[in-house]
């Protein structure tokens, strides 16, 4: 499984000063170093955290893999084009939202027709396209239906029922964790590569890692959050170690 760091919220304590530290250059080149296998930035349009600078920077110095979140507006499209990272991911996008809060809605016709020319686009330049989409069928098949390469699973439903697992939810915490099994089969069937992400912590990875059709886990705040105290090669390896434990493999085998 691939662990891909989520690289934004340093770049949101640099734009609290509208400064130039700390650095998400830098802090991408650290979370390699501590066992990341990719590095994920959202470029967001009202550009709250990470800047057009820092995605050409990473272009130049991420030796993995470089995945673009973006909304599927045609300027961030054009964007995305010009500097051909590995990956991209789409997502909805709401400017008063506090970090993205839903999957893109592929029910309506409109929409989908929307992000399968995106998706066209993306791929004509050779740009792997993913689509952050929850995990229930009607999502899963329309993100099949756009041409795209994988679906990103939100696990945010996930993260939610968990945090109340130990007072009242433990059927809740059933009942996601199957939600995604299932979506992560269903799109492996139609298919899509699977990745999942948005709320995991290393309290509730473990579960999520598990499933055998997720391949890649896109972690961000937490892992951010935890090398502001310990550091961030040594968060990413503390992270990828519980991974690694979910899939039962032990060192020196690969994941
Ligand atoms: N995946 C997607 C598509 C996201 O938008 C985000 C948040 O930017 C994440 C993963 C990471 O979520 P978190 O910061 O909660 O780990």
């Amino acid at each position: 499984m691939r662990l891909h760091i989520n690289i934004d919220h340093v770049a949101t304590v640099r734009q609290a000063r509208r400064t130039d530290e700390p650095d998400p250059v830098r802090a991408a080149v650290l979370a390699e170093l501590g066992g990341a296998d990719g590095i994920t930035v959202h470029l967001r349009e009202d550009r709250r955290h990470i800047q057009d600078r820092d995605v050409r920077l990473l272009m130049q110095t991420v030796r993995t893999a470089v995945n673009l979140e973006i909304a599927a507006a045609p300027d961030m499209v054009a964007i995305a084009c010009e500097l051909k990272p590995m990956a991209v991911t789409l997502v909805p996008e709401r400017r008063e939202e506090i970090t993205t809060e839903g999957g893109l809605d592929l029910t309506d016709g409109a929409t989908r027709d929307r992000i399968g020319a995106a998706v066209a686009r993306l791929r004509a330049e050779r740009i792997r396209v993913a689509l952050f989409v929850s995990a229930d069928e009607a999502s899963v098949r329309g993100a099949a239906a756009t041409g795209a390469d994988a679906v990103e699973l939100h696990t945010g439903k996930w993260a939610g029922v968990w945090r109340g697992a130990h007072i009242v939810d433990a059927a809740g915490t059933t009942r996601e964790r199957a939600a995604l099994a299932a979506g992560a089969d269903l799109a492996r069937a139609n298919g899509l590569d699977v990745h999942a992400g948005h709320g995991l912590t290393y309290e509730n990875v473990t579960p999520v890692a598990a499933i055998p059709a997720i391949e890649e886990l896109n972690i961000g705040h937490a892992v951010i959050s935890r090398a502001v105290l310990v550091g961030m090669e040594r968060a990413v390896a503390d992270m990828k170690a519980i991974i690694r434990r979910a899939r039962g493999v032990t060192s020196g085998s690969s994941a």
